[in-house]
């Protein structure tokens, strides 16, 4: 290669400064115009190159191949300036002239959305069914005397219900309560009848596995009034169960004890899983063959109850009836362990 002259770094400056305004005209973005610009006037672009061959000629022809490396630098400079405005302003009237986004729309991936756990969707559902016949809800408190959940209740003091082994106890000596039945005395002893409430609450025991847990929810329905018989409580329980899990289920009534009625009983429903179409129940794994379902305890209220309450069991009698609601859940929805209600399992959750 022959040795370059300063005609030769002339030209080829004269050959960069024609090309350079239609190469910044091509780039068509803001990158592609900094690139363009890197490779003209970088550390290793085409002007370094060209300024490098000017070693082997005299200092006056440096001088003045210098001046022209100068202005040519400027001319790329002020070029490359406005080329990024002119392509600045252009994206900014292509956004403007695009059509406008619209921020109330709302979001295309729905998110998912909660809802109440299957315990509650289900005690709301009873509670609903029961102050739809004529109940009116009563509270109390879950930390209970022994007293009002056991004594005045029927339970003598040494029934095994009382026993350290099923109930959690203070240290002062309460409780918390076994079972919703202290609403029972806690109302009769402070309203006069008649009366007719349901009580939805938690409660607690020593019991572990899976058809039990230590905490539980329960719903007590009880009526006060001059003669109620045995057929006002099937009349109610029958009307529940229709309501609750459909028309048709037949209720049944087994005799049962419990210290405060008299007669007690459970009661069953049709199993809601192997009913045929003509009422009658085909006998499945859920309700063990029999067809039957058990879902509470019942009873008309003992007089020494009302005693205990200050209520004259002469004048006044009543029903009562007393439902787990994890129980009837597992029963209506087929549910094979109750823990399964109180892991909070999103998979288990999401199918109620
Ligand atoms: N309290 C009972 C229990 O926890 C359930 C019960 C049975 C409630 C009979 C009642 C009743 O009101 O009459 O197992």
């Amino acid at each position: 290669m022959e040795a370059p002259t300063p005609a030769s770094i002339e030209r080829s400056l004269g050959e960069l400064r024609a090309a350079f305004p239609k190469r910044f005209e091509a780039a068509a973005t803001e990158q592609a115009l900094r690139d363009e610009n890197a490779k003209i006037l970088g550390k290793k672009g085409e002007l370094k190159a060209i300024l490098g061959q000017m070693g082997s000629i005299s200092a006056d022809a440096r001088k003045s191949i210098g001046a022209l490396a100068n202005d040519l630098k400027r001319d790329v400079e002020v070029a490359f300036d406005k080329r990024l405005q002119a392509l600045a302003r252009s994206s900014r009237d292509a956004e403007l002239n695009a059509p406008p986004f619209d921020l109330t729309l709302p979001g295309r991936q729905l998110a998912p959305l909660g809802h109440a756990h299957p315990i509650s969707i289900v005690r709301d559902e009873i509670v609903d069914v029961l102050e739809s016949i004529g109940f009116a809800v009563h509270d109390g408190p879950e930390l209970e005397t022994e007293e009002t959940n056991f004594t005045k209740l029927g339970f003598p003091p040494d029934h095994p219900a009382t026993d350290m082994q099923d109930s959690f106890w203070t240290t002062d000596g309460r409780l918390l309560r076994t079972h919703t039945s202290n609403i029972q005395i806690r109302a009769m002893s402070s309203i006069p009848p008649p009366m007719a409430f349901i009580a939805p609450g938690v409660v607690y025991r020593r019991d572990d596995d899976a058809t039990h847990s230590p905490m539980f929810h329960q719903v007590e329905c009880f009526l006060v009034d001059r003669r109620v018989t045995v057929a006002h409580l099937k009349g109610v329980l029958g009307e529940f169960a229709e309501r609750f899990f459909g028309s048709g289920t037949p209720v049944r009534l087994r005799p049962s004890y419990f210290p405060f009625v008299e007669p007690g009983a459970e009661v069953d429903v049709g199993c809601p899983f192997c009913k045929r179409p003509d009422g009658t129940r085909a006998g499945c794994s859920v309700c063990k063959r029999t067809g039957w379902m058990e879902i509470l305890g019942c009873g008309m209220i003992h007089p020494v109850v009302f005693e205990n309450c200050g209520i004259d069991p002469e004048q006044w009698t009543g029903f009562a009836f007393g439902m787990g609601v994890e129980r009837v859940a597992m029963v209506r929805y087929g549910i094979p362990d109750i823990r399964l209600l109180f892991e909070n399992d999103p998979r288990f959750l999401a199918q109620f």
